[in-house]
């Protein structure tokens, strides 16, 4: 029974699930982090609905990298545009479960959602220009 434990804000929230019993909720890959997370009620944020076209899911693996699917090449081009990316990266929708990880939510990404921000990959000078918004 594979555990996820979530560090959001530094306080952390542990959930576990029975490998292959997870209904699947259209999050991402099923048993994805993301998958899991939506499920069990930990509010992990997406943009795109977990189809590995934002970075909003982004997350820190601090334990258990390798208790999560190896890394796809769609995933890791999507992830080399997310903020504070580290080695530890991961998307959340992409990385499926396999056994016990702790996966610590970026600050950046966290709240991506909540503060209604557009998915803005690759904006442009001109249009940050055009936004009055200066280097
Ligand atoms: S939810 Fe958009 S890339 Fe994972």
């Amino acid at each position: 029974m594979p555990k996820v434990t979530f560090i959001i804000d530094g306080k952390e929230q542990t959930v576990s699930f029975e490998s292959g019993q997870l209904p699947y909720s259209h999050h991402g890959l099923p048993e994805s982090i993301l998958d899991v997370a939506k499920n069990l009620g930990v509010p992990v944020e997406h943009a795109c609905g977990g189809s590995c076209a934002c970075t909003t899911c982004h997350v820190v693996i601090r334990q258990g990298m390798q208790n999560l699917s190896d890394m796809e090449e769609n995933e890791a081009d999507r992830l080399d545009t997310a903020w504070d990316l580290t080695t530890e990266s991961r998307l959340g929708c992409q990385a499926v479960v396999k056994g016990d990880i702790v996966a610590e939510l970026p600050m950046y990404t966290r709240n991506y959602v909540q503060e209604g921000g557009a998915i803005q990959l690759g904006k442009s000078d001109r249009a940050a220009q055009a936004a009055g918004e200066t280097k």
